[in-house]
């Protein structure tokens, strides 16, 4: 009987972009749902982003944006970025939507009506400068542990300490720099402990992972605690209910969004029932793939919501573990935090989605996304295996037949290989994608064999031998159209390709082991290439280009106290300058030493930290600004003279250059 699914993945924050860690769960979610869809089923399968929240403003405000125009501009980019990933959403939203905000409303008022929300006065860091309380990962100062300098309100980095953000020697706001104070302000609470019966029976159902019950179980004897949903203004979210200057704390909107997204879809397809999916007798199931990070969220705070407001609970949460990049975290300084721009920079998205998937076996163990073995692994098994057996057999069914395949096949290699259909079925059923691949490619090594064995090449040179070339060819492009279906989930796209090689209908899970006798196929064109080691060097160089580019400080909206007067100005003499030569720096990654014609002031020795963004060569005869009166520098490689003007937006470098015409020497004002 074929089943109705609502499905998931988290929402990214839209404050940063989509990197190698979120694609692993928006890939596993999309291949679950394109297995689901061959299988049969009906899914819908909704995203969007998680807008909301102090870090979202304080970005924005920081950019010198509005909070809307941040979020709608990380949205574009998620967006683009899961499609190109071939990350097919019915529907991508915002939780900063009308949806939203009438369904979080909904939801609040049902808890309040059934007596779940209290309120009660809670202290809390203050900034008084900036008049905003202070999240946690806002207040910075010494480890009281380990005394280390610079550590976020929370926890240490150095030492792995966990503490109140009071307990920090010295604190600071992050956003002013200034000591914070305490202060006392009304909160909202959801009481989460009412609702412990309904959430230990609703766990029994299977409806996490095994090896997650035992973080469950340890909650549960701890003790679970009111949860504190308010935040007082100023906040980047939606005003609580009957409550002016009090916001929903972004947790509570972010799995509403879930439904939002769904609601935002509905009303523009007829077919779908968003009532009827979230109803408590629902015959629909609901799915949320997750980081295993977030689990207290989505196993207790969010069904406990769902349940208090009337609706019903989701059917499974599968949570997945984090990502490693070669063994090690992914990091920002270190220049091995991968955007999925940066991939899709450099290097095709299938083969990724295709190493995830040998790697994904709906665990919550962590995996690694070792490059040496990604390269390997694409390229033995995708173009040495499963790739190679049409380019091996299809040009004789061109050149020889037509074009068309023949009627006799040797069935022994074909029911070997429709065999395992059941068995790849249940792989992708359970979320182990890495079993599904696994004997997607033990019957690659079927067919592989067999051609091995058959020699088309050798066949193809005996006039008398006709038939066994066409039965041969047959029988190893009908197991292709298999291996297609059994690698259509992970690889769409190639799917798509073959589809149009083979002249058949969109693949499904009952295309598989139907015959292809007297089919007319396409001429062959290479489906894949092999990934190439320098694709990765220069994909890994690219990311550690744009770590050192975001050492430069960005861009920052001046405050009022960064205000000068002209008088200030005035003081700093800026010329037109020509540059007469430009070296490399021996022994300095950045820098070029530049000799500079600035007119009437003579020439000026200048080292100018642009070599990143400038070729020598270049910039000889360009017309550059200077600030001719900057007291000179005694760098490492010589005296400094000046300062060449350049706009830097974290990313790249531009020197700041004069219309042709202006005269080296001439005032700049
Ligand atoms: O952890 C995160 O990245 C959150 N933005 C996930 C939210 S998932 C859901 F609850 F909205
Ligand atoms: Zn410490």
């Amino acid at each position: 009987m074929s089943r109705t699914l609502f499905v998931t993945s988290a929402l990214p924050y839209a404050n940063g972009p989509i990197h190698l860690g979120h694609m692993v769960e928006h890939v596993q979610s999309d291949t679950w749902v394109r297995y689901q869809r061959m299988a049969g089923n009906t899914v819908t399968y909704c995203c969007a982003d998680d807008a909301h929240g102090s870090g979202i403003m304080l970005k924005a405000e920081a950019e010198g944006v509005t909070p809307e125009q941040l979020i709608g501009r990380f949205k574009d980019e998620h967006l683009r970025d899961f499609v190109d990933f071939g990350v097919k959403y019915d529907n991508y939203h915002s939780t900063h939507s009308d949806e939203n905000r009438e369904l979080s409303s909904l939801i609040y008022r049902r808890l309040r009506d059934a007596g779940l929300i209290e309120s009660r006065a809670v202290e809390q860091a203050f900034d008084t400068k900036r008049g905003m309380f202070l999240p946690d990962r806002f207040i910075k100062g010494s480890c009281p542990t380990c005394k280390t300098p610079d550590q976020y309100g929370d926890n240490c980095e150095a030492c792995g300490a966990t503490y109140r953000p009071t307990d920090l020697i010295n604190p600071i706001s992050v956003v002013s720099g200034e000591a914070p104070v305490q202060k006392s302000s009304e909160h909202f609470f959801f009481r989460l402990p009412a609702m412990e019966a309904y959430l230990k029976d609703f766990l029994q159902s299977g409806v996490v992972q095994d090896s997650v019950a035992p973080k469950l179980a340890e909650w549960f004897k701890a003790g679970l605690k009111d949860w504190d949903i308010s935040r007082d203004a100023p906040y980047f979210g939606f005003e609580i209910p009957d409550a002016p200057g009090k916001y929903f704390y972004v947790w509570v909107d972010a799995p509403v969004g879930y439904m939002a997204s769904l609601k935002h879809l509905a009303a523009r397809d007829p077919n779908l029932d968003f009532d009827a999916i979230w109803a408590k007798d629902s015959q629909a199931e609901v799915y949320h793939f997750i980081g295993k990070d977030i689990i207290y969220f989505h196993a207790l705070f969010w069904p406990a919501m769902l349940e208090a407001a009337g609706f019903r609970s989701p059917t499974g949460v599968f949570a997945h573990g984090m990502i490693t990049l070669n063994g090690e975290k992914m990091s920002k300084s270190r220049g091995t935090f991968i955007t999925a721009r940066t991939w899709l920079d450099h290097l095709p998205a299938e083969p990724l989605r295709y190493f995830y998937a040998s790697r994904i076996t709906g665990s919550i163990e962590d995996m690694d996304l070792g490059l040496q073995d990604f390269v390997q692994i694409v390229n033995a098994d995708l173009v040495g295996k499963y790739v190679n057996i049409a380019s091996r057999t299809a040009n004789f069914i061109s050149k020889r037949f037509g074009g068309v395949l023949g009627t006799s096949v040797d069935t022994a290699v074909l029911e070997q290989v429709s065999g395992v259909a059941d068995d790849i079925a249940d792989a992708y059923e359970a979320r182990n994608f890495a079993k599904a691949t696994r004997l997607t490619m033990a019957a690659a090594d079927v067919v592989n064999g067999y051609i091995a064995e058959q020699q088309p090449w050798v066949i193809a040179k005996d006039e008398a031998r006709t038939d066994d070339l066409q039965r041969v060819c047959t029988t190893a492009l009908t197991a292709f159209r298999d291996l297609s279906a059994y690698l259509k989930p992970v690889l769409p796209q190639m799917a798509l390709q073959v589809e149009a090689f083979l002249n058949i209908e969109p693949l499904h899970w009952g295309s598989i082991g139907q015959s292809l006798a007297g089919q007319r196929i396409n001429k062959f064109k290479p489906l894949m290439t092999r990934i190439e080691d320098k694709q990765i060097e220069a994909m890994q160089a690219a990311a550690k280009a744009m770590a050192d580019a975001a050492k430069t400080p960005a861009p920052s909206k001046p405050q009022d106290d960064d205000m000068i007067s002209i008088d200030d100005f005035m003081k700093v003499d800026l010329r037109v300058a020509r540059v007469a030569e430009a070296n490399p720096v021996e022994g300095a990654d950045k820098l070029l030493q530049l000799t500079l014609d600035v007119g009437e002031l003579g020439t000026r020795n200048v080292f100018a930290g642009i070599k990143s963004a400038y070729a020598p060569e270049d910039l000889v005869g360009k017309l550059v600004v200077v600030v001719a009166n900057l007291a000179p520098r005694k760098m490492r490689f010589g005296l400094s003279e000046g300062m060449v003007i350049a706009a830097g937006n974290g990313e790249g470098i531009y020197v700041v250059s004069p219309d042709n015409g202006a005269t080296p020497g001439s005032r700049v004002k």
